[in-house]
């Protein structure tokens, strides 16, 4: 079968394991109880080794860090926190000697309060270019009607500056006002900082929050023609540089409307799948593939140069704000009994602890996210299937130091724990003590070695990144399982839902003659033939199995 792409190709994208890391949360290297650049280089090589080859790193720019960082005061430094941008800069260039590939992130549906541009503008006379910037109104009654995204701590997406004398418009904090993108000036200094990183050699960028970049009073605000302009502007400017550099859009609407993000080609290269990743736990929890199978038919085709973006969990809550009614109660009922595990409309918790640590449950659902027609992303510290503390308010509970070892403060830092940024995971199950990367390294049977092994398997096809998918549709709805073809290459996946043993029988008529091949093990199975093909699977068990054509 086909190898993936090397990172020389300019669709590398279509074939990455993409990592999600926090530079705060990863390691400390000066010793100050904050993760930095220099210590994220020390630890290359254990990204390397996990086998993943590309780093999405979250805002590293100076910042009141009231929304960790996606409030930014200014986009062309780095977080003195974190370091210079000579420890950025040599970052980058370890990173890329590793043949990794580094993508950061453009928030630019709004700035912090403290931005310069923000603090210019309240001062400047009413209808001047600078003070429109931002987007103002006397009243609050423009964009009546506009949904509140963080329902927990705003009341209105209007918020009164006493400088100004006049409300500004916010669609998330009311610390981080929007940015106005009828304002040519504002589209001007974006690409400029656009530039400014893609002087620097990233690979691409996370666009943060794009549906809600132009307000039209009668609209819902979202997903505008307008704003569609606007991402058009800035993937024709990224074009300039030629090919290889990847926009990846944050848009958590439904499928038909995040659609539109890849335009034709000519807006962004990849966009989060977010309908699939609730009906991925639906689907467990429930013990009935439809969820699943239902949330995937309803992705509508994209570009030949695209590429859906999967996940398990990130640095956010397990949104369900894209999910029916009736759906979004199941979920809290079956994911987050305890109330404080809940904030918006979603659940503030990590894999391991959505799953009661399910070892099966963590191995089916990775068996999924890398086998799904797409670029599949892991959230740092999910790999070794670190815990969550609810408690520490907003979403800090998935973002605490990551864990090394079992030695003062997890290995994470040299500093008084006083002075960590956030405290470490310490409970009897997850905690550091027992869940860390010296232990599991050590362990053959961990889930680290798991995810290498895995990761290692899914960069060998490049089926999975490229492919199509088929369902089959066996009578036993607990299990799922699928054909992923691309070219002559032909895999087949099959998938327990349950957590109990399950009989499959697959209708595979057409393949008669093929053999599977079990492809962990390499192990060859009976060939198919006349009658459906038999299966049993143990509990959340999955299969990979490659379809050798008769006579290969
Ligand atoms: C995105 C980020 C989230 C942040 C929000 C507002 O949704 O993922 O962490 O709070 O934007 O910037
Ligand atoms: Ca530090």
């Amino acid at each position: 079968m086909r190898r993936a792409g090397t990172s020389h190709d300019p669709r590398w994208y279509k074939d990455a394991v993409i990592y999600e890391v926090p530079v705060k949360s990863f390691y400390d290297g000066n010793g100050d109880g904050i993760g930095d650049f220099i210590g994220l280089e020390q630890k290359l090589d254990y990204l390397q080794k996990l086998g993943v080859t590309c780093l999405w790193v979250l805002p590293f720019f100076p910042s009141p860090l009231r929304d960790d960082g996606y409030d930014i005061a200014d986009y062309c430094t780095i977080n003195p926190s974190y370091g210079t941008i000579e420890d950025f800069k040599r970052f980058l260039k370890a990173a890329h000697d590793r043949g990794l590939k580094v993508i950061g992130e453009l928030v630019v549906n709004h700035t912090s309060d403290q931005h310069p541009w923000f603090q210019r503008a309240r001062h400047a006379p009413p209808g001047s270019p600078e003070r429109d910037y931002y987007v103002w109104s006397d009243t609050e009654e423009l964009y009546q009607g506009v949904r509140i995204i963080f329902v927990d701590t705003e009341r209105s997406n209007w918020t009164w500056d006493p400088v100004a004398k006049a409300y500004y418009y916010h669609r998330f904090f009311h610390h981080q006002p929007d940015l106005n993108f009828d304002n040519p000036a504002v589209m001007k200094e974006i690409l400029s900082v656009l530039d400014y990183w893609l002087d620097m050699g990233v690979d691409g960028f996370r666009l943060d929050a794009v549906p809600y970049l132009v307000k039209r009073d009668g609209t819902s605000c979202e997903n505008l023609p307008e704003t569609h302009a606007v991402i058009k502007a800035i993937r024709a400017h990224v074009d300039l540089r030629g090919p290889g550099k990847m926009l990846l859009a944050e848009a958590n609407q439904l499928p038909v409307d995040v659609r539109e993000y890849f335009g034709d080609g000519d807006e962004c290269h990849m966009a989060y799948h977010f309908p699939v990743m609730p009906r991925l736990f639906m689907g467990i929890h429930l013990e009935d593939r439809q969820p699943i199978v239902d949330a995937i038919e309803q992705t509508p085709p994209i570009p030949e140069s695209c590429q859906w973006a999967l996940f398990l969990r990130n640095h956010d809550e397990l949104t369900l704000e894209m999910v029916t009614d009736e759906e979004r109660d199941y979920m809290y009922l079956a994911y987050s009994q305890d109330p404080q595990a809940r904030i918006n409309a979603g659940i503030r918790r990590r894999l391991a602890p959505l799953v009661g640590n399910d070892r099966r449950q963590i191995e089916l659902l990775h068996g999924l996210l890398f086998s799904f027609p797409g670029t599949p992303i892991v959230y740092y510290g999910d790999e070794i299937g670190m815990g969550d503390n609810v408690y520490l308010g907003d979403r800090n509970g998935v973002r605490t130091p990551m864990q090394w070892t079992s030695d003062r403060n997890g290995g994470f830092s040299r500093a008084d724990p006083a002075r960590l940024y956030s405290p470490l995971i310490m409970d009897h199950v997850y905690g550091y003590q027992s869940v860390n990367v010296e232990a599991e390294e050590s362990d053959t049977a961990s889930l680290l070695y798991w995810m290498r092994n895995m990761i290692r398997l899914r960069r060998l096809f490049t089926v999975f990144g490229r492919g199509t998918i088929e369902f089959l549709a066996p009578s036993n709805r607990r299990v799922l399982a699928y054909l992923r073809r691309c070219k002559d290459d032909l895999i087949l996946c099959v998938a327990n839902l349950a957590g109990s043993v399950q009989p499959a029988e697959l209708d595979l008529g057409a393949l008669n003659g093929y053999v599977p091949v079990e492809m962990l093990g390499y192990t060859e199975f009976p060939a198919i033939g006349e009658l459906p093909y038999f299966l049993t699977l143990g509990p959340y068990g999955f299969y990979w199995f490659e379809l050798q054509r008769p006579g290969a």
